[in-house]
């Protein structure tokens, strides 16, 4: 590694399982782009702008469970982020550290592929969850949140966003019902029970799970009722190419696409 050789990480705690290095570093390879993209093990979220600027990295992704801690540290805020209040991308500008969250600009990518969109039920009211439902409000699509349970929704209801508890649920007729529970991530539950959700998808033509790389409960009965379906890999990647445009100032094209989805298929 020469001297000139950027550092970019990222930062999440566990950070064993991550992708992201492997995509990031087939996309530099493929822009002869001189950086390098490791993971970070940190522990302490509230020491995340030092360490950060310790080490000279000059970006960095952050993932969970330090993305609200990387918002608050942040010399400075861009775009969505700052009314999401989390954010996964952090960049170097001559000493200040600047954040940006691309997961729910990587979202809207990823649910491109199914066409027209009008109203979509989003199930979960977690951190992907905000930046999901913030970005969809933004680009004018009409969205309702359903949760578990009551203790998460005051932040959509400040936005303006309908909002409800497993408990007090009145459905309406939508085109996409999105998963951003954690519900399929470790297990092989449905994210809410499965009357509701049948009822749901029976009037609905698509379905996107935030959990990638299996078939979820979720996105099997989904299937079985006729919706196309499709999981969280491209939000994966979007947000990846989106971050990797920060870093590196340069717009990613369909061939530096490609590499960074072979990078993060790759072992
Ligand atoms: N593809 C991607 O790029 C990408 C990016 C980010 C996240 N993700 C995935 O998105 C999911 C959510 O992440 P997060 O950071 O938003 O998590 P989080 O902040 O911990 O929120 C979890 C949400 O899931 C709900 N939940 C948990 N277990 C459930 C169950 N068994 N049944 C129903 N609801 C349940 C919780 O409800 P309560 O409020 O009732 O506890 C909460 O609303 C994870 O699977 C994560 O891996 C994917």
């Amino acid at each position: 590694m020469s001297k000139e050789t950027k550092q970019f990480v990222i930062f999440g705690n566990p950070v064993a399982h991550s992708k992201s290095p492997q995509m990031h570093n087939s996309g530099f390879e493929k822009l002869n782009y001189n950086g390098i993209y490791k993971k970070h093990l940190l522990e302490d979220g509230s020491t995340i702008k030092n360490t950060f600027l310790k080490n000279s990295y000059s970006g960095a992704n952050i993932t969970v469970p330090h993305k609200e801690h990387a918002y608050s540290n942040a010399d400075e805020v861009r775009g969505l982020a700052k009314k999401i209040h989390a954010v996964n991308t952090y960049i170097n500008e001559n000493g200040r550290v600047i954040a940006y969250n691309t997961d729910a600009p990587g979202f809207l990518k990823a649910i491109e592929s199914f066409g027209d969109i009008k109203k979509v039920l989003l199930l979960g009211a977690g951190g992907t969850a905000k930046a999901i439902a913030l970005a969809l409000q933004e680009s004018n699509i009409d969205v309702t949140v359903l949760n578990r349970s009551e203790g998460k929704l005051d932040f959509f209801k400040n936005e303006g966003i309908k909002s409800y508890s497993w408990d007090n649920f009145q459905e309406e007729e939508y085109d996409l019902i999105v998963n951003s529970t954690s519900a399929g991530l470790k297990d092989n539950n449905l994210p809410c029970n499965k009357e509701l959700l049948e009822s749901v998808l029976k009037s609905a033509k698509y379905a996107f799970d935030c959990v990638y790389g299996k078939l979820t409960a979720f996105l099997a009965l989904a299937k079985e009722n006729g919706l196309e379906i499709k999981d969280g890999e491209d939000m994966l990647l979007y947000q990846g190419v989106l971050a990797f445009e920060y870093f590196t100032k340069t717009k990613a094209d369909d061939t530096l696409v490609k590499a960074m989805r072979k990078g993060l298929k790759s072992e």
